[in-house]
């Protein structure tokens, strides 16, 4: 499909979506979330995708939920249409991975819809935000619930309860970012890193990805027990054999997604 408010790219076995609304700072508007909900649709079905790249320019990842389109909404619009629930339910299914490259602002739903993909590379004039209290809202896409798990109360709170802005360097020390990428290079690092992980193999990609959120749903004992069965269950897998062949014969494997 044609899009006008996000790019699609595909490198290599990437799929690169990059939000485009530039004359507001990649504001979340509706149209720009039916074309990210179908771009993750097409991207997830398509075989040669190992892993996608959500980003947006060097300016803003994205500044939040439209403010401009929401502003007159009532309780009854956004409670019967479920405002935001099928975005969050849409980023949170997706089985591949999601590498969010942030630069410049990620505020409110900017911030959420980042926290939401699997983890985020930080260039280093990024700037978290939940701000929405200072428009008398509240964080609407799991801020206030995935902001805690990541940062811990303190900082979550604070940020939620003010809506200070955290810089790359903070972002990082609090645990919210995996690493700082000057931003010159940070659509280019995101891509690499997603490649690596494209060319590995994709039914235990799945199986890692799966583990590690466990750890958000469920108890430590449970979690555990759920990664020692996935682990047992990677050696039914060609792939597993060979990566430990390959590693004993000082050889790259060849991964066949088996
Ligand atoms: N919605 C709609 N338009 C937005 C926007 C938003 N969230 N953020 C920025 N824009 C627009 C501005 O209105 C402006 O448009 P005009 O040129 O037509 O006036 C344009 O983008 C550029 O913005 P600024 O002139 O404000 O740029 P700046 O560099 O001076 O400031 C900023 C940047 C600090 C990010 C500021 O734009 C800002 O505070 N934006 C709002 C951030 C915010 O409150 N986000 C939370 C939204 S609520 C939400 O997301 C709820 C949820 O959980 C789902």
């Amino acid at each position: 499909m044609a899009y006008s408010q996000i790019i699609v790219d595909i490198k290599g076995g990437v799929g690169v979506i990059r939000l485009d609304r530039p004359e507001s700072l990649n504001a979340l508007c509706a149209e720009l979330l039916v074309e990210l909900r179908e771009a993750l649709d097409t991207l997830e079905a398509d075989d040669n995708i190992g892993a996608i790249v959500l980003t947006g320019s060097k300016k803003a990842f994205a500044a939040g939920a439209d403010i401009k389109e929401m502003k007159s909404k009532t309780f009854i619009d956004v409670y019967m249409d479920d405002f935001f629930a099928d975005t969050e339910q849409r980023i949170s299914s997706c089985r591949k991975p999601i590498i969010a490259a942030v630069a410049g602002y990620a505020l409110g739903g900017g911030c959420e819809i980042a926290m939401l993909c699997d983890f985020i590379l930080a260039a280093d004039n990024a700037q978290f935000g939940q701000p929405e209290i200072k428009l008398g809202t509240i964080p609407g896409v799991g801020g206030t619930q995935r902001l805690t798990r990541f940062v811990g109360k303190s900082k979550a709170m604070e940020m939620c309860l003010t809506g200070r802005m955290m810089g790359a360097e903070e972002a990082e020390r609090a645990g919210l970012v995996s690493r700082i990428v000057p931003v010159d290079d940070l659509v280019d690092e995101a891509i690499k890193v997603a490649g690596e992980i494209a060319d590995l193999s994709r039914p235990i990609v799945t199986m890692a990805k799966e583990s590690v959120n466990k750890s958000y749903e469920t108890t430590l004992r449970e979690g555990i027990m759920f990664e020692r069965r996935l682990f047992h269950s990677t050696f039914a897998t060609e792939d597993q054999k060979e990566g430990m062949a390959a590693f004993a014969e000082k050889r790259t494997p060849e991964f066949k997604n088996r």
